[in-house]
């Protein structure tokens, strides 16, 4: 398989605005999106059963396989009860269920375990009897965009391209550049180099394609899961970008509000019902992906935690259950009652015997142990006594040099040994001209050798009612975090979050720290605005993000694509951050400890005249100064399309079972009719009545007419799980223009660039307007979500309007650049163009070489945002003002041409739509 040079991978660790990599890690091939007709591994869908054990009903009556199940268990019982210790059948008795489930009993054991967890109480919904299995449709993941921070950097020094550094662009985008037919014959097969990837598509049928295709069960250290709340949470409205800096103010004129587009759905056809098996089937396939020491996390807030626990409790076992964490989510909020300002996170192991968990600490200071157990004070001449009021309130008013205690317990509950503090012993202690004992029922923590030492270090102090330990708040500079977190609001008005729902990242980040290690893989099958990506890169982890909206997508995009991030020094820097980071003691002036190492002190290490053990605080590693970290290469995948030829005869030759096909544009139909609504952009809208099948057609899935003017439209629905073809569009609009219906819309989740250039020349070309219609994949997933007026699932996309210049040759090389003129948005109702400037989209990525597959992000731009600055700032002066100013505008920066003589642009409007323009190196203007 051709490769690029290995060595240029050490490249990696630059010191110059550098980033992680995982040279250690591999995964499977995956094929570039324009590979799909010639992906010919197809799958079958797989079938996932719930429990055995967990009976939707335990029904003594009528036909039902539960009862016949506990008749069956019943007679095994009286059987084994008859055997001999330990009760075991010679051999397993197996009961087959109708669904294909098999129970087996060993013996008496097996038998009443089986018993009890059939007739344990459940939580029933409508739909959970019916479903005793799912099926997923197992679909391929095709890498539609390579992005890397580093690749955009070097594009802009502006460099001579040669050979040498276009193979260093694309070891940049860990990219190792297979062939066409490496990655169609290798694709699934052969492993490639670890890329991080965020990935568009229901998690459900993601979660089946990693596990299907790239057999990734047990290969998932955490999970980190934040799903809707199913509370028909109706604000979840946001312009998909804020403009957050203003520059010129003459600018303000051009740049119109962003408009508000839903984030996500959150209102479920059946209600809680609908919610709850989306839940359950979401649950069960992360738990397949778990690794045996993994751990997942869902984040819910109160109205559904008891539910959501119950579903886990049934899907990963009651006693896999670690803790639910109630962290703050706001510092005030309003409500009838008692006002909530906590969200929870469940937080479940795949195997509790075997969970990965380090602790986390929190810094402890005199400040976080205000009015606390610490009430006692040594001054600096030695002598003690209890702190007063007002030293209690304020640690500032205490003497100079005075050292801060608490009394602790000496004595020791346990009969026997006590874990870690020495022989726990029975005897006399003489202190203050008193003799002390344990109680009857307890021991010392120490033995008399361990107690003279702890005397000697005036570690003991008696009170009227006992002999105590002297505990120093220094003795350890941290303390245990619990299962309450009050730090994790995020700073700033909610205005400030770049998502409405964004998760502080401290609650992301605490997770992150107590169950994985550097290099380890978290999976957020609820990207969002990409918390936990951002989290997970900062600290050295590989990530994988599922969302099944574009908004947040593109904002998961951004915020990764521009973060920054501290470096922290590698034990090895080949192994990349799988090899640990590094860790060391440090004290302040003040002789305060700040380092990741931690000395603590405890009476077992006084006792036993040992040193002091350490502490690691995992979020302390050593930070490499002066040097900014970007985020290192990932990939953008999605589900869509599939392994179908849409090149063949249409929908009958393309090997997509017709009956299937049909049944979807029902469907589709049906969502038409419920929500019979265009958005145009800019919050103009289209509405439809009488939607409904066409009789006799050829191509056409609907026909309607416009609310405004009544005239006739006509309706394409692209395939489910692939892109619109040009021969759909040429079939849909010759029978559209026959019928002379006015307008044709062609709705898909994806289209294909020949496709998309013919619907915008249909008028000219077929003889009836038409326009592509973009629809949200979370149709996808089925019926679970509820299709209204107001659910915003259509979206008429723009054209982008492309300009392609010659640049001021350098070096004797010609250059070019790209401008983004604008985009054209066709409003059916009024019949005028929507014109939107190119200064005033969202964002627009540009690959200068475009392979005409998958999009290398060689510039990408946001020019109503400040995205970049953070950036800039950090590289103070390392970059002209020009480059970044190309950054934030409409003209990128001069480029010379690749091998490939074709440029592409990708333009993304304010619904997270994605409009791709290809265009030839000779049709630039000069
Ligand atoms: C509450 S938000 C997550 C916010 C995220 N924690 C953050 O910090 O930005 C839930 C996300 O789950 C996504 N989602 C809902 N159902 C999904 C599904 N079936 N597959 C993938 N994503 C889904 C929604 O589009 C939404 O962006």
């Amino acid at each position: 398989m051709p490769r690029g040079p290995k060595k240029l991978k050490e490249a990696a660790v630059v010191r110059e605005t550098p980033s992680y990599t995982h040279p250690e890690a591999e995964v499977l091939l995956r094929p570039e999106v324009g590979t799909q007709a010639q992906f010919r591994k197809k799958k079958e869908p797989r079938q996932y059963r719930y429990d055995s054990s967990l009976a939707p009903q335990l029904s003594w009556d009528g036909k039902n396989w539960a009862r016949e199940t506990g008749e069956w268990l019943l007679r095994l019982i009286e059987e084994a009860a008859k055997l001999p210790a330990p009760h075991e059948f010679i051999e397993k008795q197996v009961l087959r269920r109708p669904d294909g489930a098999e129970i087996v009993v060993r013996g008496l054991a097996d038998a009443v375990r089986e018993l009890k967890a059939l007739s344990r109480p459940f939580l029933d919904w409508a739909g959970k009897a019916e479903r005793l299995s799912f099926q997923v449709p197992s679909l391929p993941l095709f890498v539609h965009e390579r992005l890397s921070t580093r690749a955009i950097l070097e594009t802009l020094k502006g460099h001579r391209r040669s050979k040498e550094n276009q193979h260093q662009i694309f070891e940049l985008f860990a990219n190792p550049k297979h062939s066409i037919a490496d990655q169609v014959l290798k694709a699934y097969e052969h492993k490639d180099d670890w890329v991080n990837r965020l990935i568009l598509g229901d998690s459900l049928v993601v979660m089946n394609s990693l596990l299907a295709y790239e057999g990734m069960a047990g290969q998932v250290q955490m999970i980190y899961m934040d799903p809707p709340y199913g509370v028909k949470f109706g604000s979840n409205f946001q312009p998909f970008v804020r403009k957050r800096d203003v520059k010129h103010n003459d600018d303000e004129d051009l740049t119109r509000e962003p408009e508000m587009v839903k984030a996500y759905r959150d209102t479920w056809e059946l209600g809680l019902h609908s919610y709850l098996t989306y839940m359950r089937d979401r649950l069960l396939l992360a738990r397949e992906l778990m690794s045996p020491s993994g751990s997942v996390f869902v984040q819910i807030s109160d109205e559904n935690l008891h539910h959501v626990r119950e579903l886990m409790d049934a899907t990963f076992g009651s006693e896999n259950f670690v803790a639910n964490i109630q962290f703050a989510k706001t510092s005030s909020s309003t409500g009838e009652h008692l006002p909530a300002t906590n969200d929870y996170l469940l937080f479940y192991a795949r195997d509790i015997e075997r969970l990965k968990f380090r602790d986390v600490y929190l810094p402890k200071t005199l400040e976080t142990e205000i009015g606390g157990p610490y009430g006692w004070v040594e001054l600096d001449d030695g002598s003690r006594r209890r702190m007063t009021p007002e030293e209690r309130l304020n640690p500032n008013a205490l003497p100079k040099k005075a050292r801060v205690y608490r009394l602790d317990n000496l004595q020791s509950q346990s009969m026997g040994r006590e874990k870690g503090e020495g022989a726990a012993s029975w005897f006399p202690v003489e202190l203050d001209d008193r003799e002390w004992r344990p109680s009857m029922r307890a021991r010392w923590k120490t033995n008399e050798e361990g107690m003279t030492r702890l005397k000697d270090a005036r570690r003991l102090q008696a009170t009227e009612t006992g002999l105590y330990y002297v505990r120093f708040i220094d003795d350890f500079a941290a303390q245990q975090v619990s299962s309450s977190w009050t730090d994790t609001v995020i700073a700033g008005f909610a205005s400030d979050k770049l998502y409405v729902v964004q998760t502080s990242s401290k609650a992301v980040e605490r997770c992150l720290h107590m169950t994985t290690d550097p290099g380890d893989l978290v999976l957020d099958p609820t990207c969002g605005s990409g918390t936990t990506a951002f989290v997970a890169e900062q600290w050295g982890r590989r990530w994988v993000t599922i969302d099944t909206s574009r908004v947040p997508l593109a904002l998961a995009r951004q915020r990764l694509l521009t973060a920054t991030f501290s470096y922290y020094q590698l034990t090895d820097e080949k192994r990349g951050p799988a090899g640990g980071f590094v860790y060391e003691r440090k004290q302040n002036k003040k002789g305060e400890e700040v380092g990741g190492i931690v000395p603590h002190v405890t009476l077992k290490s006084i006792a036993n005249d040992e040193p002091a053990d350490e502490e690691v605080l995992v979020d302390r590693p050593e930070v490499e100064s002066k040097v900014t970290r970007v985020t290192g290469p990932f990939v953008v995948e999605a589900t869509i399309p599939t392994p179908v030829d849409w090149e063949g005869d249409g929908i009958e030759d393309s090997g997509v079972d017709p009956r299937s096909y049909r049944s979807f544009v029902e469907r589709m139909l049906e969502v038409l009719r419920r929500s019979p609504v265009l958005q145009v952009g800019g919050g103009k809208t289209v509405m439809l009545k009488g939607v409904r099948a066409p009789a006799r057609t050829l191509s056409l899935s609907a026909e309607a007419f416009l609310a405004v003017t009544e005239r006739p439209v006509a309706f394409v629905f692209g395939p489910e799980n692939g892109a619109v073809s040009e021969k759909l569009v040429y079939e849909a609009a010759k029978e559209a223009a026959a019928k002379s219906y006015s307008h044709l819309y062609v709705i898909g989740f994806a289209i294909q660039p020949n496709a998309r250039q013919l619907v915008d020349q249909s008028e000219a070309a077929m003889g009836v307007a038409a326009t592509y219609v973009q629809a949200t994949p979370d149709l996808l997933m089925g019926d679970l979500l509820k299709n209204m007026r107001s659910s915003q699932i259509f979206s008429v996309c723009g054209l982008p309007e492309v300009k392609l210049h010659r640049a001021a040759p350098k070096d004797g090389a010609a250059r070019y650049q790209v401008e983004l003129l604008g985009l054209d948005t066709f409003d059916p109702t009024t019949m005028e163009v929507d014109h939107r400037h190119g200064d005033d989209v969202p964002a627009w990525l540009l690959d200068t070489d475009y392979n005409g597959l998958c999009f290398h992000v060689c510039q990408a731009f946001f020019p109503r945002t400040a995205a970049w600055d953070d950036l800039k700032r950090a590289l103070k002066g390392q970059y002209e003002d020009s480059v970044w100013d190309h950054l934030a505008g409409a003209k990128s920066a001069p480029f010379e041409a690749g091998e490939h003589g074709q440029v592409a642009v990708k333009v993304i409007d304010d619904r997270g739509n994605e409009l791709l323009v290809v265009k030839k190196l000779e049709e630039a203007s000069t």
